[in-house]
């Protein structure tokens, strides 16, 4: 076959293909091992030598065309049939869609969510502070002075330079009051370390919400009326809220609440969650030291206010119905998607 009916031959061959599996068959036909390019290439053995130089620019420049030939023309086919394929597509306006699930709030998450909430109605907003923080913050600035059990190695994890991982979120009320005037009216939701070994109800880390109100006379009385709101507010309007007194060395006085047992509403009988007792302790709280508050610049003549802290595990474990905290950590989606919503 001369150079001429080589071209003629492909051309042919590209201009009768019409569909993908036709341009196929033509493009092995032409660039094929056997292909008719490379039979042609094969006659350079029957050209003089000194032709074969132009030989070889002839078998370039149709081996070029035709590749050129058949983007152009798989161009065309593949835009014909996309065109074909979508008119043939109906869209069913009415089918349901598909159903993705939508992911929830870890549980821990959740809790703490909602607290902030429930504070938020009484007027209280969000502070934050760091997770390692200085000690003095942590420490001495709360009245609890460098012999201190809390202090020991037990139970803190020491940074060098005199910071800690912060072992509760009180050091908030210290850098809140430091920086602001009264009133002050804050919660402060957030991570806390302490080093515990992991069992059932102790983990490394957990999560605590720090109250903070000050303002000129705040009492033990306002104390009283807004934690008792809160947690009325969300275990249910009869759950029995108690104080009872305790002791902290960042609050005069201080005290223990207690809310109604839930495992058991309240009797003890035979139950595990409160150990008999009918009732569960949820939080610490008291009315802000003298000592915290003209240390980090508040005049106590002045101001009174109360704090409390509370543990989000211990409540969230409950709420939950589980009784070991180190499910919340495993992060095992069969055990996390029964609290979706909780
Ligand atoms: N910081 C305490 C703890 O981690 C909890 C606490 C008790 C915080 C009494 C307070 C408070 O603000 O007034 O155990």
């Amino acid at each position: 076959m001369n150079n001429d009916d080589l071209k003629v031959k492909i051309t042919q061959l590209f201009e009768n293909s019409n569909t993908a599996d036709e341009l196929e068959k033509a493009r092995v036909e032409i660039f094929g091992k056997n292909g008719l390019l490379n039979s042609f290439k094969k006659e350079i053995v029957n050209i003089p030598p000194q032709e074969r130089k132009d030989f070889g620019l002839k078998v370039n420049s149709i081996t070029q065309t035709a590749e050129n030939m058949f983007s152009e023309k798989k161009d065309i086919i593949e835009k014909k049939e996309l065109e074909e394929k979508i008119k043939g597509e109906k869209i069913d306006y009415t089918m349901p869609g598909k159903y993705r699930r939508q992911g929830a709030l870890h549980p821990l998450s959740s809790v703490l969510e909602e607290f902030i909430e429930l504070f938020k109605v009484f007027g209280f907003s969000v502070a934050e502070g760091p997770e390692i923080e200085k000690d003095e913050y942590n420490f001495d600035m709360l009245n609890i002075p460098a012999n201190h059990p809390a202090r020991g190695m037990a139970d803190t994890f020491h940074m060098n330079h005199g910071y800690v991982l912060r072992t509760h979120t009180s050091p908030v009320q210290v850098r809140t009051m430091l920086k602001s005037k009264p009133p002050i009216k804050i919660i402060a939701p957030g991570r806390v370390y302490r080093k515990d070994d992991l069992d059932a109800t102790h983990t490394p880390v957990f999560h605590q919400i720090e109250g903070l109100y000050i303002d000129k006379n705040v009492t033990f009385a306002d104390l009283k009326a807004i934690i008792t709101g809160v947690f009325k507010n969300y275990y249910g309007q009869d759950t029995e809220v108690s104080f009872r007194p305790s002791y902290f060395p960042f609050t005069e006085p201080s005290a223990e609440v207690y809310v109604t047992c839930s495992g058991c509403g309240g009797s003890g009988e035979n139950c595990s969650t409160c150990k008999g007792t009918g009732q569960i302790e949820i939080l610490g709280c008291g009315m802000v030291h003298p000592n915290v508050l003209r240390k980090a610049g508040i005049d106590p003549e002045i101001y009174s206010g109360w704090a409390f802290g509370l543990g989000i595990e211990r409540i969230a474990l409950r709420t939950c119905g589980i009784s070991d905290i180190r499910y919340f950590y495993e992060n095992d989606y069969r055990f996390l998607r029964n609290f979706e919503g909780v």
